[in-house]
């Protein structure tokens, strides 16, 4: 079922247990990943950025399969579509593909203008019954050719976005995306439990949720998280499931690899990891 995120996450918020943002690049990923949070019972997010949307012809044809999709499998639990890190431009081409959630990322632009552009989306998105979420505060690491330096949210501006009337919002807490440094100093608590108490009930969304200890998972989640995001972690088991099947030469047979077979164990490595991550998000049972 196909719904906005803004009450998935209160709830979340409230029950203090997060749900997972898995991102999306093909069918595969997305048929495992609805097909988990069905299994878990579990609210799930599917994450699109502007590079998958691309590598997927475009965003139309991503809400298309997903609304196909969810419907095809009897997927009951809620299912939120929506689009991670985008671009002014990103933002209205997804609500006009049907995307039933997005994220403005306007961190690198000047205060002022963050707001402003913010303001209009959120106007626009929730006239038609979508959920916006909004950084503040970059995250480092790359993410689709762009390269933050994973700054800690000041909680006076996450005060000021947040009163724009977004419905959640990731504040940059020392997370990068991707894999964590040896030298990683950790998640700033100190900085998240500034934000949580500046912005009151609002949900807080942890990006770059590879590789952050379990430990800390948990107490961001008592300190107002309520979404967190998980993608390198998924390509990571697909790479190892993938690698594993192509060295084992099994089905070669003089006519290559049936494309089928080739992304089945992939494809169960994406299931197991992402139904590893709601246990410990807390959200199974809570569809
Ligand atoms: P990771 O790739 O580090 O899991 O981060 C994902 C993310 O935050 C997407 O927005």
């Amino acid at each position: 079922m196909l719904v906005s995120a803004k009450e998935m996450l209160a709830k979340a918020r409230e029950g203090k247990y997060a749900v997972g943002q898995f991102n999306i690049n093909n069918l595969e990923w997305t048929k495992a990943i609805l097909l988990t949070a069905q299994e878990c019972n579990s609210p799930v997010i599917l994450g699109v950025s502007e590079g998958a949307g691309k590598y997927m012809c475009g965003m139309e044809t991503v809400a298309a399969m997903v609304k196909a999709m969810d419907e095809s499998l009897g997927i009951t639990v809620p299912v939120a579509l929506h689009l991670d890190h985008g671009s002014y431009d990103g933002c209205y081409k997804c609500i006009k593909a049907g995307f039933t959630s997005i994220m403005f990322d306007g961190s690198h632009f000047p205060i002022e203008e963050n707001v402003a552009k913010t303001t209009e989306l959120v106007n626009v998105s929730h006239a038609l019954g979508l959920s916006i979420e909004a950084e503040v505060g970059s995250i480092g690491g790359e993410e689709d050719g762009v390269v933050g330096a994973g700054e800690c949210a000041d909680p006076n501006e996450c005060k000021m976005i947040a009163d724009l009337g977004v419905d959640f919002l990731a504040a940059g807490i020392g997370n990068i995306h991707g894999k964590y440094p040896e030298n990683w100093a950790g998640l700033s608590f100190e900085t998240l439990e500034a934000v949580n108490k500046a912005v009151g009930e609002l949900p807080l969304v942890l990006h770059g949720g590879t590789g952050i200890p379990d430990d800390m998972i948990k107490k961001a989640i008592s300190l107002g998280v309520a979404k967190i995001n998980v993608n390198t972690e998924c390509q990571l088991s697909f790479q190892e499931a993938t690698r594993e099947y192509i060295e084992a030469g099994k089905d070669l047979q003089g006519k290559g690899f049936d494309p089928r077979k080739l992304l089945a164990p992939g494809f169960e490595a994406i299931k197991a990891k992402v139904k590893e991550k709601m246990e410990l998000f807390g959200s199974v049972n809570k569809a």
